[in-house]
């Protein structure tokens, strides 16, 4: 029996399809409870939060049955589609996705975008960019004459100058940098609420068309974070679902107590031998 054989391989993976148990009965403070699940993946593909009770905080499920009802001679933003050959329109089109259109790949369609190259030479010392947001590159180049100049902005208990970026603790998916003129309100032009957050939907069609499901590093919230990487289920994996599920923090809170689905890379030479 060789090592890989004997390799256990248990992804703890979020699926489109994670169920969430709720227990109601247990009140305690649930505002600061950060809700369970890949969230940014389930807004940006457009799933629907399910929710135990009216005012619950956190969803028990989502639902993205529409991904499975997906045409592949199409592409989607969330709900929208685009026949093969057309642009991505304006109202799904975030700063930075320049000349995208949908083309037509084996299996799915997929969307094509330009790449942005945002070069700038390098940025003397005391100088910086400002930054617009509704613009995907920085600029223009300030240079103050005194450090004392440079707009500050306190969030969050921490500060940022002029031009850099920050996320909002209690508003995660909106996109913020330090403007002049910043009083602590994430409005525009100081915040934005971009189309989606990870571009799941313009960049990993074919993923979403396998079936397959994004991935997280351990550094990483899935609830706050886009994913790095997706694994798809291959011919070794079989699908376990978590008869009890997991208790995991906020149980307490409604739609909190978690059940799981898992891969597992059955151990093939044991199960031969043994
Ligand atoms: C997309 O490509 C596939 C094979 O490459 C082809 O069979 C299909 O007809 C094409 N769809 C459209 C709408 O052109
Ligand atoms: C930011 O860019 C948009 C268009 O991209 C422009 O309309 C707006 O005036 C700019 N805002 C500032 C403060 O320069
Ligand atoms: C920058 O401004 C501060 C406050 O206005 C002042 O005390 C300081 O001397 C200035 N520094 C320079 C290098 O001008
Ligand atoms: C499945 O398992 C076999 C035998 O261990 C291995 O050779 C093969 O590469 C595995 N396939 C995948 C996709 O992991």
């Amino acid at each position: 029996m060789d090592a890989h054989g004997r390799t256990f391989l248990l992804l703890q993976v979020f699926f489109c399809f994670v169920v969430f148990a709720s227990t109601g009965e247990n009140k305690q403070d649930c505002s600061q409870v950060q809700c369970p699940g890949p969230l940014m993946y389930y807004e940006d593909v457009g799933c629907t939060p399910l929710y135990k009770n009216e005012g619950d905080y956190c969803a028990y499920k989502y639902n993205c049955d529409h991904l499975n009802a997906r045409s592949k001679n199409k592409c989607y933003i969330k709900r929208n589609s685009y026949e093969f050959g057309e642009r991505l329109r304006a109202q799904d089109k975030d700063p930075c996705n320049v000349g995208c259109f949908c083309t037509n790949e084996t299996n799915s369609g997929r969307f094509v975008c330009a790449v942005v190259d945002c070069f700038n030479g390098p940025i003397d010392t005391g100088c910086y960019m400002k930054r617009n947001l509704s613009q995907c590159c920085p600029g223009p180049l300030t240079c103050p004459k005194n450090e004392s100049e440079i707009p500050k902005c306190v969030v969050d208990g921490v500060t940022y100058k002029d031009g850099e970026f920050f996320t909002p603790k209690n508003e995660p998916w909106k996109r913020c940098t330090c403007q002049e003129g910043y009083t602590g309100r994430n409005i525009e032009p100081f915040c934005i609420m971009p189309r989606t957050t990870c571009s799941t939907d313009l960049y990993h069609s074919q993923d979403i068309a396998k079936k397959c499901i994004p991935i997280y590093y351990a550094d990483q919230n899935p609830a706050t974070s886009c994913s790095r990487a997706w694994r798809c289920q291959n011919a070794n994996d079989t699908v376990i679902p978590n008869p009890s599920g997991s208790p995991s923090s906020g149980e307490d809170c409604p739609g909190k107590k978690r059940y799981d689905l898992q891969f597992r890379q059955p151990d093939h030479e044991s199960r031969g031998r043994d």
